[in-house]
């Protein structure tokens, strides 16, 4: 990476920032002596320099953050829309984007986080100084509720962007769940992604507010089947056999939306269901070796399905116990449903009993919910002996939209125009 890292936005130079704008107006308002604030120039403002580092390319037909490769660290936001002014919105997804763009691409958000007006906040926040782009990727996502009616959306709504249907054995909650808008930060380094999410609530700072917010580490599942595969927090291989984000046909067949399938503004965009499942990992942790393989249906070393000594080797699903988690989730016990998983482990503290509040935030993109993760869940709530260690406490759906074409594009153009 190069010093452009923490650079100043060529297009905003000498422009009074987000925060600059604030501090002016608000001193007028309030009767004092109102400070024209200029930003400084291109030679004043210092330059931090940083090695080079991937980037993934932000702009194309679809969002990054979902079949690009998975980094190691996530930081997921839902928020609710707080404004209640069309305009408002519109012009919050338009600086997201610019904001996102600069981001992903290693650069500080605006005029950067130091060597501009004293008087103003600066428009970055500054942790992510001198860190590599750590191929950070920002994924915006609109919930059930955005369509609502507050923003004249509602005859958009795709069909497809449901309200999940409650399973059993659910403990939904509500303070974990939903949002109308979300936004996905996966990054190799932790303090990146953070930095990118605390930098776009600061954007939305009157317009949007935090609903909640997960961090994850570990991968669960890649799209790169190549790579060795992560383990999640029971130490089984997790993400065997996962959607390869090489694999065009099974992506268009399932998980990119097609015009077809009904709303167009979501054509080459995606439905993601993000759940937060409680493991209980105390109890996994007194558990048999052959009870903890007999739950998957895979052994534990090499992650191999029953009868088979690879871990790539075909599953042969009747050898399978019939409540065995790979054998319920296959898709050919689901008519051929199939979805690209891409969930992180998270532990929280504890749940004050001793023990850790830790499982997986499990994200799972799709064409169609309502063909792919609605009745594997149901068949997995029903039937899964892995129920037993698992609870379902958090739940929300998005319509993740195509991706931004170039910088005159914005996310969620096509919806609101
Ligand atoms: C804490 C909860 C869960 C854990 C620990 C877990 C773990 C695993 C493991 C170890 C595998 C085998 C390796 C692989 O192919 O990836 C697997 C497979 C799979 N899981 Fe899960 N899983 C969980 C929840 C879910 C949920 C909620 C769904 C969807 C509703 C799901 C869908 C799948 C699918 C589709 C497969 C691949 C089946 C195949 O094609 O062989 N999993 N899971």
């Amino acid at each position: 990476m190069t010093e452009e890292v923490n650079s100043p936005s060529p297009s905003r130079r000498s422009v009074i920032g987000w925060g600059g704008v604030g501090l002016a107006l608000g001193a007028a308002a309030a009767g004092g002596t109102a400070v024209v604030l200029t930003r400084s120039t291109d030679e004043d403002a210092p330059e931090t320099a940083a090695s080079g580092g991937a980037a993934v390319p932000f702009h194309g037909p679809h969002q990054a953050g979902i079949a690009t490769a998975v980094p190691d660290r996530l930081h997921f936001a839902a928020f609710d829309v707080t404004t209640k002014d069309r305009a408002e919105l519109v012009q919050l997804l338009k600086d997201w984007t610019a904001a996102a763009a600069r981001l992903t691409a290693g650069h500080a958000v605006g005029e950067g986080a130091y060597g501009g007006q004293p008087e103003a906040p600066p428009d970055d926040t500054g942790e992510a100084l001198g860190l590599k782009p750590s191929r950070l990727t920002l994924t915006i996502g609109f919930g059930p509720s955005l369509f609502d009616g507050r923003f004249g959306l509602k005859d958009k709504r795709p069909a497809a962007l449901v309200d999940l249907p409650k399973f059993p054995g659910d403990n939904l909650d509500a303070a974990r769940s939903g949002g109308d808008l979300c936004v996905q930060a996966c990054a190799d380094d932790p303090q990146v992604a953070v930095h990118a999410i605390r930098n776009l609530a600061r954007i939305g700072f009157g317009k949007v507010a935090v609903r909640w917010s997960q961090l994850g580490f570990g991968k669960t599942s890649s799209t790169t089947p190549d790579a060795q595969t992560p383990r999640n927090l029971f130490g089984f291989k997790d993400g065997t056999r996962n959607i390869a984000g090489t694999d065009d046909a099974s992506l268009d067949k399932h998980v990119w939306a097609s015009e077809k399938d009904g709303a167009a503004w979501m054509a080459g965009g995606s439905y993601l269901v993000a759940r937060r499942i409680r493991m209980n990992i105390e109890t996994w942790d007194r558990t048999s070796l052959q009870e903890q393989e007999d739950v998957f249906g895979r052994d534990k070393g090499e992650g191999a399905a029953v009868g088979k000594s690879k871990e790539h080797d075909e599953p042969l699903l009747k050898a399978m116990l019939p409540t065995s988690h790979v054998r319920l989730a296959h898709p050919d016990s689901n008519s051929g449903a199939r979805m690209l998983r891409r969930g992180y482990s998270f532990t929280d503290g504890t749940d004050g009993l001793g023990r850790l509040d830790a499982g997986l935030f499990f994200l799972a993109y799709q064409r169609d919910a309502r063909d792919a993760f609605i009745p594997v869940q149901r068949n997995l709530a029903r039937s899964d002996a892995l129920n037993e260690y698992i609870q379902h406490v958090g739940s929300a759906h998005f319509a993740v939209p195509p991706g931004v074409r170039d910088k005159d594009d914005w996310w969620g153009r096509a919806l609101f125009s």
